[in-house]
Formats: structure tokens, C-alpha cells, sequence
């Protein structure tokens, strides 16, 4: 994890109602009649309905009261490593749960997804010889936005699940409503993920001279882990070499690496709670995470999420699906963006394998030719679900690649530079997507299907990709220098 001083640390606002923004923090630099509150005066999609307002407003009292889960300082730095994914001197991998679980945030749980993450960060950055920015979908990924507010089962409706941020997934009246005190769990729950990532990242388990440990036994035992432990004799035999020649492999640089933390933005109440001032530029920052990001089905222009999302400075990134026009990714850079700070704006395109030339090529030019800095990467997971007859939603790995060679050919035709991907994986063994070096086929699908949300990648099939992947990157690098 990033390093930072605790001067750096966030203050809390002095005063913490919504509707009233402390004075004394507004910076000329701040957003034109933005304040954390502002987006309770915007429609916004996807919010629970909070049986207990009281308890709601207790709990939301109450994460006011507690300390910023991340430094501004942080939220900056990765903003800098982002600028240089912008300029096409570095590439981001930004990965992990789609919904993360309280149950699941144990230690192991914690570690093997770091492992998943290392692994296919050090294959890229060995096979393409570029710096890769390290994102995951971590430490606060509990909300999810749904497309229907209800579940009915044999006639008997519920509200739909949306995170054990909100609720919980089994389908009984008491599991599914919408519990305020959740909210202080996932802080709780997000916090103590972060310090064991923080241990993780900087106490020696990220030591580049460690890169066998992070091949789980399972996956060592399939091809791609048996070109990765290739790989990483050929990193053993660079840092011997490197050694030999008198340089430094002792150095902090070689044993730590910097993991920055993401989640999309989606309960506005839980963000603007532990939105704070940073003492040193007077800026307003969610310290819920380091970058957010706005989904799909919920950034409309004049919606409340993108109205929160304008006025913190961390890095932020915005979901475009297959039915977003260039019009409207210009609006988002405008609103987001208006100042073109270089690695301030990710845009995230989820189209789907077949369609990011006809979708997300012309969003690509007519941001390119404004001259707007952006970051762009390529969700290959959103646009390729689908369910089997079983009604398992599933993706299949031929289609995640495909879409992401779509992706690197239409950054290609334009002259401009692929930034990263983005990606739904786990570190278990789950057989959740079909396909991949083991060609998980369908029927097996049943036999460990854990997701809480949607279909994700397991270690095996991540490393495949970040392989794949690699190849495409070393090529895309090729191209533009
Ligand atoms: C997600 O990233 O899990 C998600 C819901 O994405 P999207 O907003 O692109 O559908
Ligand atoms: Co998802």
C-alpha cells in the first residue's frame, strides 16, 4: 500500500449535516455549489429503502464520527500513477470481487486474492516492460446496483439483494431488509481488509524474491502456472544478476508494491460520510477508497452520483455500456473532468465482444479529438453475461478475450493508448465463467459457484488472461514507441 505521512491525514468537517457545507473548507478549487450533501437534491437510482430512518441516520452519524479509511495523500499519488497510464507510460490492472462478502473477508480469502492480483501484475509488467498501476476492487465493494427492486420466488416477494452493505443474500423477510447497521460492518469490514492488505503490500509478502509463493498449488499445477514458475525463475535469475552488478535488490522498491483500493460509489450516504477535508489542500475527498467509480445504471449527467462524484478530488472512473453515445462520454468528462487534470477521469467501456468497434470506437475519437486526458480501459465482464438454463449467470472466457482484443485493435486503428483492464476475479478455485486453459466446461458450473453477484474469474483462469493479455500489451507498447 501507499506510504503517507500522517500529516497528510483527512480532517473531518466540523460541521457533519448534509445540507449545510462547512464554510470554512470551501477552497477556490472546489466544484461550483458542490458540497458532500449536494447530491440529496438529485434523483438517485438504485438507494435501499431504509425501513429505520432513525437507525439509518444513527449509523450514518455515527461513520461521520469515525477515522478515513485512506489518506488524500494516497488518493493523489494514484491520481500521478494514472496521469502516466494517460500519457502510455504505465498500463492499470484494476481487479477483484464483484461483490465482496463480510463472511469471505478472512485473512486466506484476503491473501489469495493479493496472490491472483501480484501474479498477473508481475506477468504483464515482465512481459511488456511497463509499470502496472495495481487496483483492486477491495476493502469496500459491498454495494451493487440491481435491475429490479424486488425478487420473487414461488410467489413470495422480497426486496432484491444489493450487497451486505445493504442486506443480506438469503431469501427470508429478516436477511433481506435493508439493515443501517450494516453500514458500520462494511466500514469495519473495509477497514480491517485494508490494514492486512497494508501488512500484506509492505511487510515482505510483495518481495519481488517471493514471486513462487504467490502460485497457489492449485494453479502451479496448470499450464499457466507452470509458465508462470518459468517466469518467475527468469525474475530469480534478473535480481541475481542485478545483485551480481552490485545493485540495490534490498531496496524498498523490490519489497514492497503500492495496491490502491476501489469501489463503485453507489450508496451515496456511506460515501458522503466519510467524505472529508485534507488538511493540506483543502480539498474535499471520499476516504472510503482511494478511486471510485459511477456504474451503468447510474450516470445520468444530471443524477445525484455523478453530482457527488464532481466534487471529490480522488481519481474516479465512469462504466460506459453499449447504449452510451459519444455525446454523453463528453458530457461526463466535461462534468467530471472540466479542469483535464491527466489521470483524474478513467473511462471504463463494458460493451461486450462484438460490438466495442461499432460502441466504443466513436466515444474513443470524439473524446480523443476534444482533447480530453482519460484513462481507458476496457471491462470485459459486464457486456458478456449470460444465463444458462440452469439460471447460473455465467461469462465465458472466450468472449471476456475477445472483447478485450476489440479493445487493444480499436486503441490501435486510433493512435491512442489502451490503459488497462478491468476485471471480476477471485483467488479460490470457484467455477464461476466457463472456459479458459482448463476449458471449464458449462456442467461444472454447479460444482463451486460462489459469487454472490456475478460471474467471476478464478485464479487459474485470471492467470490465463493476464498471459493473454500480456502478449497484447507487449505489442500495443511495440506499436506506440
Ligand atoms: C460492476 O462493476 O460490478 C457493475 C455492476 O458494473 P456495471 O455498472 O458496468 O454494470
Ligand atoms: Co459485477
Amino acid at each position: 500500500m501507499p506510504t503517507q505521512t500522517l500529516s497528510d491525514e483527512a480532517s473531518s468537517p466540523s460541521d457533519p449535516s448534509r445540507s449545510a457545507p462547512p464554510v470554512e473548507h470551501t477552497t477556490a478549487k472546489q466544484a461550483a455549489g458542490w458540497h458532500p450533501g449536494s447530491w440529496a437534491d438529485r434523483p438517485a437510482g438504485q438507494q435501499p429503502d431504509w425501513p429505520d430512518r432513525a437507525a439509518l441516520a444513527a449509523s450514518l452519524a455515527e461513520l461521520r464520527r469515525r477515522p478515513p479509511l485512506v489518506f488524500a495523500g494516497e488518493a493523489r499519488r494514484l491520481t500521478e500513477h494514472l496521469g502516466r497510464v494517460c500519457a502510455g507510460k504505465a498500463f492499470v490492472l484494476q481487479a477483484g470481487d464483484c461483490a465482496e462478502s463480510f463472511e469471505l473477508s478472512t485473512a486466506d480469502q484476503i491473501r489469495d486474492r493479493l496472490k491472483v492480483i501480484l501474479q498477473m501484475a508481475v506477468v504483464m509488467q515482465y512481459s511488456a516492460g511497463l509499470p502496472i498501476v495495481k487496483v483492486g476492487r477491495i476493502a469496500g465493494q459491498f454495494a451493487k446496483p440491481r435491475s429490479s427492486a424486488t425478487e420473487t420466488r414461488n410467489g413470495q416477494t422480497l426486496p432484491v439483494f444489493r450487497g451486505h452493505i445493504v442486506n443480506d443474500i438469503a431469501f427470508e423477510p429478516a436477511a433481506r431488509a435493508p439493515d443501517p447497521s450494516r453500514l458500520l460492518q462494511a466500514y469495519g469490514t473495509a477497514a480491517a481488509t485494508l490494514n492486512l492488505l497494508r501488512a500484506f503490500t509492505r511487510g515482505g509478502y510483495a518481495d519481488l524474491r517471493q514471486v513462487h509463493d504467490w502460485n497457489q498449488a492449485f494453479v502451479a499445477s496448470s499450464p499457466a502456472g507452470r509458465r508462470y514458475e518459468l517466469l518467475a525463475g527468469g525474475i530469480d535469475a534478473a535480481l541475481r544478476f542485478m545483485t551480481a552488478c552490485g545493485l540495490d535488490t534490498d531496496a524498498s522498491i523490490m519489497r514492497q508494491v503500492e495496491l490502491y483500493t476501489s469501489h463503485e460509489a453507489l450508496l451515496l450516504g456511506y460515501e458522503e460520510a466519510l467524505t472529508r477535508t485534507d488538511s493540506i489542500t483543502g480539498d474535499w475527498y471520499d476516504c472510503s477508497a482511494h478511486m471510485l467509480w459511477v456504474g451503468e445504471r447510474t450516470r445520468e449527467l444530471d443524477g445525484a452520483h455523478v453530482e457527488f462524484l464532481r466534487g471529490v478530488h480522488n481519481p474516479i472512473g465512469a462504466k460506459l455500456g453499449p447504449t452510451a453515445t459519444a455525446g454523453e462520454a463528453l458530457a461526463l468528462c466535461e462534468a467530471l473532468n472540466p479542469n483535464r487534470v491527466p489521470g483524474r477521469l478513467t473511462l471504463i467501456s463494458r460493451v461486450g465482444a462484438g460490438k466495442v468497434a461499432e460502441c466504443y470506437g466513436p466515444i474513443l475519437r470524439a473524446v480523443t479529438d476534444a482533447g480530453h486526458p482519460v484513462v481507458w480501459q476496457c471491462d470485459p465482464m459486464h457486456g458478456n453475461t449470460y444465463s444458462t438454463e440452469e439460471g447460473l449467470k455465467t461469462r465465458h472466457f472466450d468472449a471476456i478475450l475477445a472483447e478485450i482484443r476489440e479493445y487493444f485493435a480499436a486503441h490501435a486503428a486510433a493512435g491512442t493508448w489502451p490503459g488497462g483492464i478491468h476485471l471480476e476475479i477471485t483467488g479460490d478455485a470457484v467455477t464461476e465463467c466457463v472456459g479458459g486453459g482448463d476449458e471449464l466446461a458449462q456442467e461444472r458450473l454447479s460444482d463451486r459457484y460462489e459469487t454472490m453477484c456475478d460471474p467471476r474469474l478464478n485464479a487459474r483462469q485470471s492467470l490465463d488472461l493476464a498471459f493473454l493479455a500480456s502478449e497484447l500489451l507487449a505489442s500495443a507498447r511495440t506499436g506506440s514507441s
